[in-house]
């Protein structure tokens, strides 16, 4: 390998050290220049002139990148470049096929021209917020080769990590696969004022997993109907686009962001010298107050962010990220994730505040459907399709079920019909149930006998504290959810983001009616 073919991580990290473009999410951001107040209600800006705040051409197109020695990969992703606002409203991870990490304020007014370069049809969806359906990317959207579609959408999230990946009905996961995916990271005031690690020390983490042919090619769908009953799993990890990834880290605090993306795997993540793990947001950003883990189960689309604070490691240490066994789908083997090495002594008094963000819990007792909560259950259904409530997508369609009324308070019951249809694959696979448009608030959970097993391997690692847009139901596990539909009117999505799952079907629209 010469230098040229591949840049080291420690290259990697030396160029986010350097100030290179790479990684740097909030150095650019000083308190001071912040939004104002007023930015911070989400009004749309068709009210304000016309002008978005930040304006962004995104393009999907086929390319060539070095993943591993030798031929280059053949992938698909975004490109972006930014037309109007600061050009850090676009932060390009060096040497990744990500797409460009979006790096913007609540109350931000954002413009994407999506075109379409790829010789099939796609759409982008920014999972995880709130935005209205002419900006959700509901596959009914997808637009053809050589097409556009403008995105409006003012920037209404709390300060956290969310993510955009394609859409098209079953070729989401063919897509993304490819190489589809980036971060979408959003600050806020309340954020800046707690003055968490930032820049350099703000790293984020995407886990994806994939299968590469002797050519260095991709492979997707080998494994034919087991693929896609159960969901691709890779042989290979990669983070953050790179094969051979690790970190340098100085002895101080950093916040780790971890986005899972890969298409189904799950990962159960702890450190090899058995530091707990301190977990400060998830999803839908930071929580209230740190809470500490022994490990973290990460599914599909999910997110974590981690403060981990480095400054009694010894010098030359080396502190690792590793995947723990656990008896579901995937779960058999431990490997390591992320290799971190302590390399340079610093003296940095920054601390871990007590008081991380207000989140105001939902009041179950004033949800309209308190006394019979919506019941999603997830089964193997006809020609051995999974299917939620016995039924699969369709495009337009909603039942008189799926349909709910703006400015509602819910309850929502996602139901893991453990032993239905193909009993023993049924049993070790845990479904991660995601809705569009919204944050919800994981309200309980109920394990039957016949799921203790996974159960048992997993269920110390969930954080359900704070907000959500996914979460894992385990076989024979009932998982009540508390959603409230504001602002936005009509046709979204709930779906498995196991996206061998969802291209089949499992997924089906709601709507959100006046
Ligand atoms: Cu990442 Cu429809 O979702
Ligand atoms: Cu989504
Ligand atoms: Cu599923």
């Amino acid at each position: 390998m010469t230098n040229s073919e591949k840049l080291s991580r420690r290259d990697f990290i030396n160029l986010v050290g350097t100030g290179g473009a790479a990684l740097l999410l909030s150095a650019c951001l000083p308190k001071g220049e912040v939004i104002t107040s007023n930015a911070v209600t989400a009004t749309p800006f068709t009210d304000k002139g016309g002008e978005p705040d930040i304006e962004i051409s995104l393009r999907a197109v086929a390319d060539n990148v070095q993943i591993l020695t030798g031929e280059k990969t053949q992938v698909w992703r975004y490109q972006g470049e930014v037309t109007r606002g600061p050009d850090n409203a676009l932060i390009v991870i060096q040497d990744s096929y990500l797409g460009p990490i979006f790096n913007v304020q609540t109350g931000q007014t954002i413009r994407v021209h999506f075109s379409n370069e790829l010789p099939e049809s796609s759409i982008v969806h920014w999972h995880g917020l709130h935005v209205p359906v002419s900006a959700d990317g509901h596959p009914r959207l997808a637009i053809d080769p050589g097409e556009s579609y403008i995105y409006d959408f003012t920037v209404a999230d709390r300060a956290g990590m969310y993510w955009y990946h394609p859409h098209p009905h079953g070729r989401t996961g063919t897509q993304v696969y490819a190489g589809m995916a980036g971060l979408f990271i959003i600050h806020d005031e309340n954020e800046f004022a707690l003055e968490l690690p930032s820049g350099d020390y703000d790293l984020p983490i995407v886990l994806q997993d994939r299968i590469f042919d002797e050519n260095n090619q991709l492979v997707y769908g080998g494994n034919g109907m087991m693929d896609q009953m159960m969901g691709f799993l890779g042989d290979q990890l990669l983070i953050n686009g790179q094969a051979d990834f690790s970190l340098t880290v100085e002895t101080r605090p950093y916040r780790l962001r971890l986005l899972n993306g890969s298409n189904s795997r799950i990962y159960k993540l702890a450190w090899d010298d058995g530091t707990p793990l301190t977990v400060i947001g998830t999803d839908g950003g930071l929580l209230e107050k740190p809470v500490m883990r022994e490990y973290i189960t990460l599914a599909p689309a999910q997110r974590i962010e981690l403060w981990v604070d480095f400054s009694s490691d010894e010098i030359g240490a080396e502190r690792n990220l590793v995947n723990l066994p656990f008896s579901a789908y995937g779960g058999t083997s431990d490997y390591q994730v992320l290799p971190v090495k302590i390399e340079k002594a610093v003296q940095v008094a920054a601390s871990l505040p007590e008081k991380l963000s207000s989140i105001a819990a939902h009041d179950i007792n004033q949800a309209v459907n308190r006394r019979s909560p919506r019941a999603i259950e997830m089964a193997m259904g006809m020609g051995m399709r999974w299917s939620l409530n016995g039924r699969t997508f369709e495009m337009e369609t909603v039942a008189d079920d799926e349909i709910v009324k703006l400015g509602n308070l819910e309850v929502w019951e996602f139901i893991n019909r453990t032993g239905s249809g193909m009993g023993m694959m049924n049993e070790t696979l845990p479904h991660p149930m995601h809705v569009h448009g919204l944050q919800y608030q994981i309200v309980e959970r109920e394990v039957g006998a016949s799921g203790r097993d996974v159960w048992e391997s997993l269920k110390d690692g969930f954080v359900d504290e704070g907000w959500h847009d996914t979460v894992l139901v385990l076989p024979g596990e009932r998982v009540k959810i508390a959603l409230k539909f504001e602002d936005f009117t009509g046709l979204y999505l709930y779906h498995c983001h196991n996206l061998e799952h969802e291209d089949m079907g499992m997924m089906r629209n709601y709507r959100v009616d006046v």
